[in-house]
């Protein structure tokens, strides 16, 4: 159920000092918590001395989203979303720790503490080139969608069964990971249409 501001007073009498049991329990007032307070408001993540080193990691949430802070090499402190940028799997599954990377499970795209992409080859270190830093590359991905099941039976959809190529864009972490260099992406996402962008801001309204 919702909580108006009548129902939130009954449940916390602040004069009083009395706060009801049910704040705690109530999946309607989890519900608009998690709405409403701790994606619009400061939300404590971790304590500074539970990240000693550069690569101690903890995860938690912001309401419903699944954050992981890590210990950045320069002493800072960092948070991103616990979620990979490819389909959106937690990256990180365990609570606390220490990590040089974080591998997404699903398809093994990884991360450094920091958040950028990091592609190693799969080769012996002494055939490893060296480190560049590069811009994503562009796979395609066949259109084909294959209607699967999950372990309960339900019915999930699989995008790009068909054959994987990729675009040459010159500079590309594709790129590099086929002359054998450990390749190492910044990323941010923003959708926005900057092409459009522009054009609107031409018309007169
Ligand atoms: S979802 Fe993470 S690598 Fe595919």
């Amino acid at each position: 159920m919702d909580a108006d501001n009548a129902m939130l007073e009954q449940l916390v009498r602040w004069r009083e000092g009395l706060v009801s049991g049910e704040i705690f329990v109530d999946p309607g007032i989890h519900r608009q918590e998690t709405e409403r307070v701790f994606p619009r408001a400061w939300s404590y993540l971790v304590h500074d001395s539970q990240l000693r080193q550069p690569g101690d990691f903890v995860t938690t949430f912001i309401g419903a989203d699944p954050v992981l802070v890590a210990r950045q090499r320069d002493g800072s402190i960092a948070a991103m979303l616990n979620s990979c940028r490819h389909r959106g799997m937690a990256v990180c599954r365990a609570d606390a720790g220490h990590a040089r990377a974080f591998t997404c499970p699903f398809h093994g795209w990884t991360y450094d503490e920091a958040g950028r992409l990091v592609n190693v080859p799969n080769l012996e270190r002494e055939k490893i080139q060296g480190v560049r830093m590069t811009r994503m590359g562009k796979r395609v991905y066949g259109d084909l969608i294959v209607e699967k099941r999950d372990p309960r039976g339900r019915k999930y959809f699989w995008i790009g069964g068909d054959h994987l190529t990729s675009e040459e864009v010159p500079g590309s972490d594709l790129e590099a990971i086929e002359e054998n260099f450990v390749s190492i992406t910044p990323i941010h996402l923003d959708l926005t249409n900057y092409a459009a962008l522009r054009a609107l801001r031409k018309w007169t309204w």
